[in-house]
Protein backbone atom coordinates (compact mmCIF):
# COMPACT_ATOMS: atom_id res chain seq x y z
CA UNK A 1 0.00 0.00 0.00
CA UNK A 2 1.52 3.60 -1.10
CA UNK A 3 0.53 6.18 1.91
CA UNK A 4 -0.17 9.52 0.40
CA UNK A 5 -0.04 11.43 3.13
CA UNK A 6 3.07 10.85 5.33
CA UNK A 7 3.18 12.48 8.90
CA UNK A 8 5.63 15.60 9.28
CA UNK A 9 6.79 14.20 12.26
CA UNK A 10 7.12 10.53 12.59
CA UNK A 11 4.22 9.41 15.54
CA UNK A 12 6.50 8.04 18.31
CA UNK A 13 4.61 6.09 20.55
CA UNK A 14 6.32 6.40 24.51
CA UNK A 15 8.14 2.88 24.39
CA UNK A 16 6.31 0.50 27.37
CA UNK A 17 8.99 -0.80 29.61
CA UNK A 18 8.00 -3.63 32.23
CA UNK A 19 8.95 -3.19 35.66
CA UNK A 20 8.60 -6.13 38.96
CA UNK A 21 8.86 -5.37 42.35
CA UNK A 22 9.15 -8.08 44.60
CA UNK A 23 8.68 -6.65 48.53
CA UNK A 24 10.45 -8.62 51.23
CA UNK A 25 9.77 -7.43 55.12
CA UNK A 26 6.90 -5.64 56.55
CA UNK A 27 3.57 -3.68 54.93
CA UNK A 28 5.79 -0.57 55.19
CA UNK A 29 7.90 -2.09 51.89
CA UNK A 30 4.97 -3.36 50.76
CA UNK A 31 3.18 0.11 50.80
CA UNK A 32 6.23 1.62 49.65
CA UNK A 33 6.85 -0.46 46.33
CA UNK A 34 3.17 0.81 45.43
CA UNK A 35 4.53 4.15 45.75
CA UNK A 36 7.90 3.22 43.67
CA UNK A 37 5.17 1.81 40.65
CA UNK A 38 3.67 4.84 41.05
CA UNK A 39 6.96 7.10 40.47
CA UNK A 40 7.89 4.45 37.95
CA UNK A 41 4.20 4.76 35.66
CA UNK A 42 5.46 8.02 35.25
CA UNK A 43 8.78 7.19 33.28
CA UNK A 44 6.89 5.18 31.40
CA UNK A 45 7.09 1.57 33.29
CA UNK A 46 4.23 -1.09 33.70
CA UNK A 47 3.93 -3.19 36.37
CA UNK A 48 3.97 -7.43 35.63
CA UNK A 49 3.59 -10.38 37.38
CA UNK A 50 6.93 -12.02 37.20
CA UNK A 51 10.90 -11.39 36.74
CA UNK A 52 10.86 -13.31 33.50
CA UNK A 53 8.93 -10.54 31.87
CA UNK A 54 10.90 -7.59 33.30
CA UNK A 55 13.23 -5.25 31.85
CA UNK A 56 13.54 -4.24 35.07
CA UNK A 57 13.77 -5.97 38.30
CA UNK A 58 13.57 -4.11 41.71
CA UNK A 59 14.08 -6.27 45.06
CA UNK A 60 12.37 -3.88 47.83
CA UNK A 61 14.80 -5.81 50.99
CA UNK A 62 14.96 -6.29 54.90
CA UNK A 63 17.35 -5.64 57.06
CA UNK A 64 15.47 -6.87 60.31
CA UNK A 65 17.62 -10.79 60.75
CA UNK A 66 20.17 -11.78 59.44
CA UNK A 67 18.00 -14.63 58.12
CA UNK A 68 15.84 -11.43 56.04
CA UNK A 69 19.07 -10.49 54.12
CA UNK A 70 20.22 -13.70 53.79
CA UNK A 71 16.70 -14.76 51.58
CA UNK A 72 17.37 -11.06 49.66
CA UNK A 73 21.27 -12.24 49.01
CA UNK A 74 19.81 -15.91 47.59
CA UNK A 75 17.65 -14.15 45.44
CA UNK A 76 19.94 -11.74 44.10
CA UNK A 77 22.15 -15.12 42.81
CA UNK A 78 19.26 -15.83 40.88
CA UNK A 79 18.90 -12.79 38.88
CA UNK A 80 22.33 -14.06 37.27
CA UNK A 81 20.32 -16.61 35.06
CA UNK A 82 17.78 -13.82 34.13
CA UNK A 83 20.53 -11.87 33.27
CA UNK A 84 22.10 -14.25 31.01
CA UNK A 85 19.04 -15.26 29.27
CA UNK A 86 17.82 -11.69 28.89
CA UNK A 87 20.97 -9.27 28.43
CA UNK A 88 18.88 -6.09 28.52
CA UNK A 89 17.73 -6.59 32.28
CA UNK A 90 18.47 -4.27 34.71
CA UNK A 91 18.25 -5.28 38.73
CA UNK A 92 17.64 -2.91 41.62
CA UNK A 93 17.99 -2.98 45.03
CA UNK A 94 15.41 -1.09 47.24
CA UNK A 95 14.67 -0.92 50.47
CA UNK A 96 16.24 -1.32 54.10
CA UNK A 97 19.40 -3.66 52.97
CA UNK A 98 20.42 -1.65 49.94
CA UNK A 99 20.42 1.32 52.74
CA UNK A 100 22.18 -0.41 55.76
CA UNK A 101 24.50 -2.14 52.43
CA UNK A 102 25.03 1.03 50.20
CA UNK A 103 27.97 0.45 47.47
CA UNK A 104 29.38 -2.52 49.23
CA UNK A 105 26.24 -4.29 47.74
CA UNK A 106 27.36 -3.54 44.11
CA UNK A 107 30.78 -5.01 45.55
CA UNK A 108 29.02 -8.09 46.69
CA UNK A 109 26.69 -8.91 43.80
CA UNK A 110 28.13 -7.88 40.89
CA UNK A 111 24.73 -8.53 38.97
CA UNK A 112 22.85 -5.79 40.74
CA UNK A 113 22.24 -2.03 39.11
CA UNK A 114 21.26 -0.11 41.35
CA UNK A 115 20.96 0.62 45.09
CA UNK A 116 17.99 3.08 46.19
CA UNK A 117 17.36 3.59 49.87
CA UNK A 118 13.81 4.11 51.33
CA UNK A 119 13.85 7.76 51.45
CA UNK A 120 15.47 8.15 47.56
CA UNK A 121 12.55 6.57 45.53
CA UNK A 122 11.93 10.08 44.16
CA UNK A 123 15.32 9.96 42.11
CA UNK A 124 14.51 6.68 40.41
CA UNK A 125 13.45 7.82 37.03
CA UNK A 126 17.36 9.98 37.21
CA UNK A 127 19.06 6.89 38.44
CA UNK A 128 17.65 4.75 35.64
CA UNK A 129 18.86 6.90 33.08
CA UNK A 130 22.23 6.43 34.55
CA UNK A 131 21.81 2.76 34.28
CA UNK A 132 20.26 2.86 30.72
CA UNK A 133 24.20 4.02 29.91
CA UNK A 134 25.52 0.88 31.43
CA UNK A 135 26.88 2.32 34.58
CA UNK A 136 25.63 1.94 37.94
CA UNK A 137 23.71 3.68 40.29
CA UNK A 138 23.28 4.57 44.14
CA UNK A 139 21.39 6.60 45.99
CA UNK A 140 20.92 6.29 50.00
CA UNK A 141 20.12 9.59 51.28
CA UNK A 142 17.82 9.57 54.44
CA UNK A 143 15.78 12.36 54.47
CA UNK A 144 13.93 14.21 57.48
CA UNK A 145 10.90 15.59 55.54
CA UNK A 146 10.43 12.99 52.60
CA UNK A 147 6.97 11.02 53.36
CA UNK A 148 6.03 10.91 49.43
CA UNK A 149 2.77 12.60 50.96
CA UNK A 150 0.93 13.54 47.59
CA UNK A 151 2.25 10.43 45.28
CA UNK A 152 -1.41 8.17 44.65
CA UNK A 153 0.20 4.80 45.03
CA UNK A 154 -0.49 1.80 42.01
CA UNK A 155 -2.15 -0.86 43.97
CA UNK A 156 -0.20 -3.93 43.22
CA UNK A 157 -1.05 -7.35 44.11
CA UNK A 158 -4.29 -6.25 45.07
CA UNK A 159 -7.28 -8.28 46.22
CA UNK A 160 -9.31 -5.05 45.50
CA UNK A 161 -10.76 -5.29 48.88
CA UNK A 162 -7.72 -4.39 51.81
CA UNK A 163 -5.05 -1.18 50.87
CA UNK A 164 -2.22 0.52 53.11
CA UNK A 165 -1.79 3.90 53.62
CA UNK A 166 1.94 4.67 55.05
CA UNK A 167 1.10 7.68 57.84
CA UNK A 168 4.58 8.04 59.05
CA UNK A 169 8.30 6.61 58.11
CA UNK A 170 11.26 6.26 59.66
CA UNK A 171 11.59 5.74 63.78
CA UNK A 172 13.16 7.67 66.69
CA UNK A 173 12.99 4.80 69.13
CA UNK A 174 16.28 3.07 69.11
CA UNK A 175 15.61 -0.36 70.86
CA UNK A 176 18.36 -1.64 71.20
CA UNK A 177 18.35 -4.71 69.12
CA UNK A 178 16.65 -2.63 65.96
CA UNK A 179 18.13 -2.19 62.39
CA UNK A 180 15.27 0.30 60.98
CA UNK A 181 16.29 3.73 63.06
CA UNK A 182 19.42 2.64 60.84
CA UNK A 183 17.62 2.16 57.74
CA UNK A 184 14.80 4.14 57.82
CA UNK A 185 15.98 7.39 59.33
CA UNK A 186 14.71 10.01 61.84
CA UNK A 187 10.24 10.08 62.25
CA UNK A 188 7.93 12.33 60.28
CA UNK A 189 4.84 12.04 59.93
CA UNK A 190 2.50 12.47 56.34
CA UNK A 191 0.18 15.12 56.54
CA UNK A 192 -2.95 14.43 57.36
CA UNK A 193 -4.96 15.98 54.69
CA UNK A 194 -3.49 13.57 52.37
CA UNK A 195 -3.98 10.99 54.19
CA UNK A 196 -7.53 11.16 54.78
CA UNK A 197 -7.88 12.08 50.77
CA UNK A 198 -5.92 8.90 50.04
CA UNK A 199 -8.79 6.96 52.01
CA UNK A 200 -11.38 8.55 50.79
CA UNK A 201 -10.07 7.46 47.23
CA UNK A 202 -9.79 3.85 48.31
CA UNK A 203 -13.45 3.79 49.41
CA UNK A 204 -14.41 5.20 45.86
CA UNK A 205 -12.12 2.50 43.93
CA UNK A 206 -14.42 0.08 46.07
CA UNK A 207 -11.92 -0.72 48.70
CA UNK A 208 -13.21 -1.93 52.18
CA UNK A 209 -10.54 -2.03 54.48
CA UNK A 210 -7.44 0.39 54.94
CA UNK A 211 -4.33 -0.49 57.18
CA UNK A 212 -2.77 2.94 58.43
CA UNK A 213 1.00 1.87 58.87
CA UNK A 214 3.70 3.39 60.81
CA UNK A 215 7.14 2.05 63.27
CA UNK A 216 5.23 3.91 65.78
CA UNK A 217 1.95 4.92 65.16
CA UNK A 218 1.44 6.14 68.50
CA UNK A 219 3.73 8.49 67.77
CA UNK A 220 2.13 10.34 64.86
CA UNK A 221 1.92 13.79 65.05
CA UNK A 222 1.35 16.78 62.46
CA UNK A 223 1.48 20.60 62.55
CA UNK A 224 -0.73 21.67 59.56
CA UNK A 225 1.08 24.51 58.19
CA UNK A 226 -2.62 25.95 57.51
CA UNK A 227 -6.15 25.14 58.94
CA UNK A 228 -7.24 22.30 57.59
CA UNK A 229 -9.45 23.16 54.67
CA UNK A 230 -13.30 21.91 53.84
CA UNK A 231 -13.72 19.08 51.46
CA UNK A 232 -13.01 15.44 51.50
CA UNK A 233 -15.13 14.54 54.48
CA UNK A 234 -13.35 16.13 56.88
CA UNK A 235 -15.46 16.76 59.86
CA UNK A 236 -16.56 20.08 61.41
CA UNK A 237 -14.90 19.25 64.62
CA UNK A 238 -11.51 18.71 62.56
CA UNK A 239 -11.82 21.49 60.64
CA UNK A 240 -9.33 24.67 61.32
CA UNK A 241 -7.45 21.87 63.86
CA UNK A 242 -3.78 22.75 63.34
CA UNK A 243 -2.59 19.91 65.35
CA UNK A 244 -3.19 16.45 64.93
CA UNK A 245 -2.26 13.33 66.79
CA UNK A 246 -3.03 9.63 66.24
CA UNK A 247 -6.31 9.57 67.82
CA UNK A 248 -7.29 12.88 66.12
CA UNK A 249 -6.16 11.16 62.88
CA UNK A 250 -8.02 7.81 63.53
CA UNK A 251 -11.16 9.49 63.98
CA UNK A 252 -10.90 11.78 61.05
CA UNK A 253 -10.49 8.52 58.93
CA UNK A 254 -13.23 7.14 60.91
CA UNK A 255 -15.67 10.20 60.06
CA UNK A 256 -14.59 10.81 56.36
CA UNK A 257 -14.75 7.34 55.40
CA UNK A 258 -17.88 5.71 57.57
CA UNK A 259 -18.19 2.61 55.59
CA UNK A 260 -14.11 1.99 55.21
CA UNK A 261 -12.97 -0.62 58.02
CA UNK A 262 -9.76 0.87 59.49
CA UNK A 263 -6.89 -0.96 60.86
CA UNK A 264 -3.31 0.30 61.78
CA UNK A 265 0.41 -1.07 62.90
CA UNK A 266 2.41 -0.70 64.08
CA UNK A 267 1.18 0.31 68.20
CA UNK A 268 4.05 1.10 71.09
CA UNK A 269 2.99 0.31 74.26
CA UNK A 270 4.97 3.20 76.00
CA UNK A 271 2.77 5.43 73.86
CA UNK A 272 -0.64 4.10 73.56
CA UNK A 273 -2.77 6.49 75.12
CA UNK A 274 -6.01 5.80 76.15
CA UNK A 275 -7.19 8.51 73.67
CA UNK A 276 -6.96 6.58 70.91
CA UNK A 277 -8.13 3.56 72.87
CA UNK A 278 -11.48 5.32 73.06
CA UNK A 279 -11.76 6.51 69.95
CA UNK A 280 -11.44 3.13 68.95
CA UNK A 281 -14.06 2.02 71.21
CA UNK A 282 -16.41 4.86 69.79
CA UNK A 283 -16.54 3.91 65.66
CA UNK A 284 -17.90 0.72 64.49
CA UNK A 285 -15.57 0.58 61.58
CA UNK A 286 -12.56 0.90 63.47
CA UNK A 287 -11.60 -2.74 63.89
CA UNK A 288 -11.47 -4.11 67.59
CA UNK A 289 -7.68 -5.39 67.38
CA UNK A 290 -4.26 -3.96 68.80
CA UNK A 291 -1.07 -5.61 67.58
CA UNK A 292 1.34 -4.16 70.60
CA UNK A 293 4.61 -5.72 70.40
CA UNK A 294 6.13 -6.47 73.88
CA UNK A 295 9.19 -8.14 73.31
CA UNK A 296 9.87 -10.10 76.47
CA UNK A 297 8.14 -10.30 79.84
CA UNK A 298 10.96 -9.56 81.90
CA UNK A 299 11.47 -6.10 82.79
CA UNK A 300 15.29 -6.49 83.36
CA UNK A 301 15.20 -7.78 79.59
CA UNK A 302 12.68 -5.08 78.64
CA UNK A 303 15.56 -2.67 80.45
CA UNK A 304 18.25 -3.35 77.99
CA UNK A 305 16.09 -3.36 74.89
CA UNK A 306 15.70 0.32 75.73
CA UNK A 307 12.02 -0.50 75.31
CA UNK A 308 10.78 2.58 77.62
CA UNK A 309 8.14 0.48 79.57
CA UNK A 310 8.21 -2.87 81.95
CA UNK A 311 5.97 -5.60 82.36
CA UNK A 312 4.05 -3.68 84.78
CA UNK A 313 3.21 -0.62 82.42
CA UNK A 314 3.07 -2.95 79.74
CA UNK A 315 0.19 -4.87 81.64
CA UNK A 316 -1.34 -1.76 82.45
CA UNK A 317 -2.00 -1.07 79.31
CA UNK A 318 -3.20 -4.54 78.14
CA UNK A 319 -5.57 -3.71 81.21
CA UNK A 320 -7.19 -0.72 79.68
CA UNK A 321 -7.06 -2.01 76.39
CA UNK A 322 -9.93 -4.39 78.06
CA UNK A 323 -11.40 -1.54 79.69
CA UNK A 324 -12.42 -0.14 76.98
CA UNK A 325 -12.94 -2.97 74.37
CA UNK A 326 -13.76 -5.88 76.82
CA UNK A 327 -14.31 -7.97 72.84
CA UNK A 328 -10.58 -6.83 71.59
CA UNK A 329 -8.22 -9.27 70.25
CA UNK A 330 -4.32 -8.25 70.58
CA UNK A 331 -1.23 -9.81 68.84
CA UNK A 332 2.30 -8.78 69.47
CA UNK A 333 5.77 -9.83 68.68
CA UNK A 334 8.66 -11.53 70.44
CA UNK A 335 12.10 -11.42 71.01
CA UNK A 336 13.57 -15.09 72.46
CA UNK A 337 17.46 -15.03 73.54
CA UNK A 338 18.25 -11.38 73.72
CA UNK A 339 21.70 -10.76 75.33
CA UNK A 340 21.63 -11.22 79.12
CA UNK A 341 18.57 -13.00 78.53
CA UNK A 342 18.22 -16.45 81.59
CA UNK A 343 15.96 -18.95 82.45
CA UNK A 344 13.97 -16.30 84.60
CA UNK A 345 13.74 -13.60 82.26
CA UNK A 346 12.54 -16.65 79.76
CA UNK A 347 9.92 -17.99 82.03
CA UNK A 348 8.66 -14.55 82.57
CA UNK A 349 7.84 -14.60 78.81
CA UNK A 350 6.28 -17.18 79.02
CA UNK A 351 4.11 -16.10 82.15
CA UNK A 352 3.33 -13.02 80.60
CA UNK A 353 1.90 -15.04 77.01
CA UNK A 354 -0.14 -17.36 79.39
CA UNK A 355 -1.81 -14.13 81.61
CA UNK A 356 -2.35 -11.72 78.20
CA UNK A 357 -3.77 -14.80 76.13
CA UNK A 358 -2.41 -13.20 72.98
CA UNK A 359 -5.09 -14.07 69.72
CA UNK A 360 -1.90 -14.01 67.50
CA UNK A 361 1.64 -13.54 68.11
CA UNK A 362 5.06 -13.13 65.36
CA UNK A 363 7.45 -15.03 67.51
CA UNK A 364 11.44 -14.79 66.55
CA UNK A 365 15.04 -15.68 67.81
CA UNK A 366 17.67 -12.50 68.06
CA UNK A 367 19.25 -12.16 65.49
CA UNK A 368 22.42 -9.53 66.12
CA UNK A 369 22.09 -6.47 63.82
CA UNK A 370 25.81 -4.38 62.94
CA UNK A 371 25.89 -0.63 64.61
CA UNK A 372 22.48 -1.65 66.94
CA UNK A 373 22.86 -0.49 70.73
CA UNK A 374 23.00 -4.14 71.67
CA UNK A 375 25.93 -4.82 69.03
CA UNK A 376 27.83 -2.20 70.51
CA UNK A 377 26.91 -2.85 74.27
CA UNK A 378 25.83 -6.15 75.03
CA UNK A 379 27.58 -10.09 73.76
CA UNK A 380 25.41 -12.29 71.62
CA UNK A 381 25.39 -14.62 74.95
CA UNK A 382 22.33 -16.99 74.94
CA UNK A 383 23.96 -19.79 72.73
CA UNK A 384 22.07 -20.91 70.07
CA UNK A 385 20.76 -24.22 70.56
CA UNK A 386 19.09 -22.32 73.93
CA UNK A 387 17.58 -19.97 71.51
CA UNK A 388 15.87 -22.39 69.99
CA UNK A 389 14.53 -24.18 72.53
CA UNK A 390 13.05 -21.12 74.02
CA UNK A 391 11.81 -20.22 70.64
CA UNK A 392 10.14 -23.15 70.74
CA UNK A 393 8.87 -22.95 73.69
CA UNK A 394 7.15 -19.50 73.41
CA UNK A 395 5.83 -20.89 69.98
CA UNK A 396 4.11 -23.70 72.06
CA UNK A 397 3.11 -21.51 74.91
CA UNK A 398 1.29 -19.11 72.59
CA UNK A 399 0.05 -21.91 70.45
CA UNK A 400 -2.45 -22.90 73.27
CA UNK A 401 -2.83 -18.97 74.64
CA UNK A 402 -4.24 -18.61 70.57
CA UNK A 403 -6.36 -22.06 70.56
CA UNK A 404 -8.07 -20.84 74.06
CA UNK A 405 -8.75 -17.14 72.67
CA UNK A 406 -10.18 -18.96 69.03
CA UNK A 407 -12.30 -21.38 71.33
CA UNK A 408 -13.86 -18.30 72.88
CA UNK A 409 -15.64 -16.98 69.48
CA UNK A 410 -16.93 -20.31 68.87
CA UNK A 411 -21.20 -19.62 68.81
CA UNK A 412 -20.60 -15.72 68.71
CA UNK A 413 -21.76 -13.84 65.66
CA UNK A 414 -18.94 -12.13 63.53
CA UNK A 415 -18.79 -9.27 60.95
CA UNK A 416 -16.88 -11.05 58.75
CA UNK A 417 -15.24 -9.00 55.28
CA UNK A 418 -14.78 -11.66 52.59
CA UNK A 419 -11.20 -11.51 50.84
CA UNK A 420 -10.94 -14.16 48.50
CA UNK A 421 -11.58 -18.15 47.60
CA UNK A 422 -9.87 -20.40 50.32
CA UNK A 423 -6.74 -21.43 49.36
CA UNK A 424 -7.96 -24.96 50.28
CA UNK A 425 -10.76 -25.23 48.63
CA UNK A 426 -12.64 -23.67 46.09
CA UNK A 427 -15.88 -24.20 48.13
CA UNK A 428 -14.90 -22.28 50.53
CA UNK A 429 -14.01 -17.84 50.95
CA UNK A 430 -11.83 -16.48 53.68
CA UNK A 431 -12.13 -13.53 55.31
CA UNK A 432 -11.34 -11.72 58.59
CA UNK A 433 -13.64 -10.55 61.38
CA UNK A 434 -12.93 -6.95 63.06
CA UNK A 435 -10.80 -9.15 65.66
CA UNK A 436 -8.31 -10.09 62.42
CA UNK A 437 -8.78 -13.51 62.78
CA UNK A 438 -9.13 -15.51 59.39
CA UNK A 439 -12.63 -16.95 59.23
CA UNK A 440 -13.58 -19.76 56.49
CA UNK A 441 -17.14 -19.54 55.04
CA UNK A 442 -18.85 -21.61 52.92
CA UNK A 443 -18.66 -19.55 49.30
CA UNK A 444 -22.42 -19.58 48.11
CA UNK A 445 -24.76 -18.84 50.77
CA UNK A 446 -28.31 -19.71 48.97
CA UNK A 447 -27.18 -19.79 45.72
CA UNK A 448 -25.76 -16.25 46.38
CA UNK A 449 -21.79 -16.11 45.77
CA UNK A 450 -19.54 -14.45 48.41
CA UNK A 451 -17.49 -12.54 46.31
CA UNK A 452 -14.46 -10.47 47.76
CA UNK A 453 -15.75 -7.27 48.98
CA UNK A 454 -18.70 -8.73 50.59
CA UNK A 455 -19.61 -7.92 54.54
CA UNK A 456 -20.84 -10.89 56.01
CA UNK A 457 -22.33 -11.96 59.86
CA UNK A 458 -20.96 -15.26 60.20
CA UNK A 459 -22.26 -17.51 62.92
CA UNK A 460 -18.64 -19.10 64.52
CA UNK A 461 -18.83 -22.90 64.65
CA UNK A 462 -15.73 -23.94 65.14
CA UNK A 463 -11.65 -22.88 65.77
CA UNK A 464 -8.27 -23.65 65.31
CA UNK A 465 -5.36 -21.77 66.75
CA UNK A 466 -4.87 -20.32 63.74
CA UNK A 467 -8.43 -19.63 62.03
CA UNK A 468 -11.93 -20.06 62.75
CA UNK A 469 -14.71 -21.71 60.28
CA UNK A 470 -18.31 -20.14 60.29
CA UNK A 471 -21.41 -20.57 58.69
CA UNK A 472 -23.54 -17.63 56.98
CA UNK A 473 -26.15 -15.89 59.01
CA UNK A 474 -26.68 -12.98 57.18
CA UNK A 475 -24.94 -11.15 54.32
CA UNK A 476 -24.78 -7.32 55.59
CA UNK A 477 -23.45 -5.84 51.97
CA UNK A 478 -22.97 -7.18 48.08
CA UNK A 479 -22.61 -3.84 46.58
CA UNK A 480 -20.33 -1.52 45.57
CA UNK A 481 -20.11 1.31 47.73
CA UNK A 482 -21.56 4.91 46.32
CA UNK A 483 -19.23 6.97 44.80
N1 LIG B 1 8.06 -0.98 64.95
C1 LIG B 1 7.65 -2.20 65.45
C2 LIG B 1 8.44 -3.42 65.03
C3 LIG B 1 9.20 -3.43 63.80
S1 LIG B 1 10.20 -4.81 63.52
C4 LIG B 1 7.70 -2.13 66.94
O1 LIG B 1 8.30 -1.26 67.50
O2 LIG B 1 7.19 -3.01 67.56
C5 LIG B 1 9.13 -6.17 63.79
C6 LIG B 1 9.57 -7.09 64.86
O3 LIG B 1 10.79 -7.73 64.52
C7 LIG B 1 9.89 -6.46 66.20
O4 LIG B 1 8.74 -6.17 66.93
C8 LIG B 1 10.77 -7.48 66.86
O5 LIG B 1 10.01 -8.42 67.56
C9 LIG B 1 11.43 -8.16 65.69
N2 LIG B 1 12.85 -7.80 65.62
C10 LIG B 1 13.37 -6.58 65.40
N3 LIG B 1 14.73 -6.62 65.44
C11 LIG B 1 15.06 -7.91 65.69
C12 LIG B 1 16.29 -8.60 65.86
N4 LIG B 1 17.45 -7.95 65.79
N5 LIG B 1 16.25 -9.92 66.10
C13 LIG B 1 15.08 -10.58 66.18
N6 LIG B 1 13.89 -9.99 66.03
C14 LIG B 1 13.87 -8.67 65.80
FE1 LIG C 1 12.56 -0.80 65.85
FE2 LIG C 1 11.80 -0.04 68.24
FE3 LIG C 1 11.44 1.58 66.18
FE4 LIG C 1 9.98 -0.63 66.40
S1 LIG C 1 9.95 1.12 67.80
S2 LIG C 1 11.00 0.12 64.58
S3 LIG C 1 11.41 -2.06 67.31
S4 LIG C 1 13.41 0.95 67.01
FE1 LIG D 1 12.44 -4.92 57.47
FE2 LIG D 1 12.87 -2.43 56.97
FE3 LIG D 1 10.44 -3.25 57.53
S1 LIG D 1 14.19 -3.73 58.14
S2 LIG D 1 10.79 -4.95 58.89
S3 LIG D 1 11.61 -3.81 55.77
S4 LIG D 1 11.34 -1.28 58.06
Amino acid sequence: MVLDRVPLHPIVEPVQKKVYIESYGCQMNVSDSEVVASILAKDGYTPVKSAEEADLVLLNTCSIREKAEYTVLQRINEMNNLKARNKGLKVGVLGCMAERMREDLLEKKKVVDLVVGPDAYRTLPDLLEKVGTGQKAVNVLLSREETYGEIEPVRLDTNGVTAFVTIMRGCDNMCAFCVVPFTRGRERSRDAESIVRECAQLVRDGYKEVTLLGQNVDSYKFASPQPLSKGEGLSEQHISQEKVDFADLLEMVALACPTLRIRYSTSHPKDMTDKVLAVMARYDNICKYIHLPVQSGSSDVLKRMNRGYDRAWYLERMASIRRHMPDCAISTDIIAGFCGETEEDHEATLALIREVQYDMAFMFKYSERPKTLAARKYPDDVPEDVKGRRLAEVIETQKAASAQRMLGYVGQLHEVLVEGVSKRSAENVFGRNSQNSIVILPRYADGVELTPGTFVKARIDSATPGSLKGSIHSIVSTLALPA
